[in-house]
């Protein structure tokens, strides 16, 4: 059986954001993919004594990074739309005018299913390097059967060929495509009735996701959604809150989600529904620097009605054309001014949370084997500085590997 101890190093094994039990000159026994023993060095037992040794050189050693939010699978550009808002547009009214989300949306028809695999490569990599080592990947630049199934396809071929798990998460509820347009309903059925069915039958949905918003779909449209999800067994989460109140934090709560995404316009009904079902929070500070946002996520009021808060890049060409977790995390703090404790635990165990994973996002015996080795003395500076990247090595269950810095 393969053992790997990997010892001289301060474990944050990260329960939650309160609770980082840092352990100094710590041990962490690696049986396959799987964590077998966590503790300090004099308490190893006899059995991992002589087994193959890695020194980690007095570094921290955390979980591996979670994004668990991402929409890392497209094609184009969308720089003109910056200079557009550098010249007074807003998002919303380029997004009216026909850019923004549907010019995503050409350029990812466009596109062979190779070619949106080898940009999104890049991407994916550039996660990787910064000791990410599970994310979700979101469909909803298709609008269409063939594309959202091809980016879907995407999504899974880079969790088989990179050591990265990946989540898929089936978004043809991001915006209206011109094909329906004036046709909301009629496009909400097509996408409940055909094109649902058809990315399950090839196994390519583990959740399903809905824009709801002035310029996306009504909660109404947003609830037939997600029945069909449920008639499905499939689990739920939403982009919720972001540019107005559309109480679609309570409708993903209500229909148990796993998260409520962005949320700068929720209101205490929202922050009170997320409460009683375990709804995870989760905060986009990319999107929310890069629309140059003024309305704050209710930080305090989610952190006293006990919300998990997770953090995430939003990885897009629209809002968050940003693929760098370690930002985020520095994001977080300087921006909606979470404790680097509370960031941490949000690309961690929150993130793994929101993504349902049970095996994930913490060290302790019984977790999969997915670390990260940072050259740092203490966790804070994972948020505390950006540019230099620490990451010494990753595990990904239980494999091995260095960033290409
Ligand atoms: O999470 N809000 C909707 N979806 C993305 C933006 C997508 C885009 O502009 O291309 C988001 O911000
Ligand atoms: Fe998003």
């Amino acid at each position: 059986m393969s053992i790997q101890v990997i010892h001289n190093v301060r474990v944050a094994a990260i329960a939650d954001a309160s609770d980082f039990a840092l352990t100094d000159d710590a041990v962490v026994v690696i049986e396959q993919q799987n964590i077998a023993w966590v503790g300090p060095i004099h308490q190893l037992p006899d059995t991992y004594q002589h087994a193959e040794r890695f020194d980690g050189g007095g570094g921290v050693l955390t979980p591996g990074l979670i994004d668990c939010h991402t929409h890392l699978v497209w094609a184009g550009s969308r720089a003109n739309e910056f200079s557009m808002r550098l010249h007074g547009a807003s998002y919303e009214e380029i997004a009216a005018a026909g850019g923004g989300i549907l010019s995503t949306v050409k350029a990812t028809r466009a596109a062979s299913e190779d070619e949106l695999f080898d940009l999104a490569l890049v991407r994916a990599k550039a996660l990787i390097d910064q000791g990410v080592t599970e994310i979700e990947i979101k469909s909803g630049y298709g609008l269409e059967l063939e594309t959202e199934l091809k980016q879907l396809r995407v999504a899974r071929r880079l969790g088989e060929t990179l050591p990265l798990k990946v989540h898929t998460t089936f978004l043809a509820a991001h915006a209206l495509p011109i094909e329906y347009k004036d046709d909301a309903d009629g496009y909400i059925d097509y996408v409940c009735e055909r094109m649902l069915p058809a990315a399950l039958k090839e196994g390519l949905v583990d959740a399903v996701d809905v824009f709801c918003e002035r310029i996306g779909f009504s909660r109404a449209q947003t609830e037939k959604v997600f029945m069909t999800a449920k008639s499905f067994n499939l689990p739920v989460k939403l982009h919720a809150e972001q540019l107005s109140d559309q109480d679609g934090a309570k409708l993903v709560a209500d229909y148990q989600g796993l998260s409520a995404d962005h949320l700068e316009y929720l209101s205490d009904a929202g922050i009170a529904a997320m409460a009683k079902a375990g709804t995870v929070a989760v905060l986009l500070p990319g999107a929310f620097y890069f629309l140059r946002e003024t309305k704050y996520p209710p930080i305090t009021q989610l952190r006293e009605a006990g919300v998990p808060i997770a953090i995430a890049t939003d990885a897009n060409p629209g809002s968050s054309p940003i693929h760098q977790a370690q930002l985020m995390l520095h994001m977080a703090c300087t921006l909606f001014r979470l404790t680097p404790e509370e960031a941490l635990a949000g690309m961690t165990v929150n993130a793994a949370k929101a993504l349902g994973s049970q095996t994930s996002g913490q060290i302790k015996a019984g977790m999969q084997a997915n670390l990260a080795l940072w050259d740092i003395h203490q966790p804070a500076e994972l948020c505390y500085q950006f540019g230099v990247n620490p990451l010494q090595a990753r595990w990904f269950q239980g494999r091995f590997s260095r960033p290409n810095k």
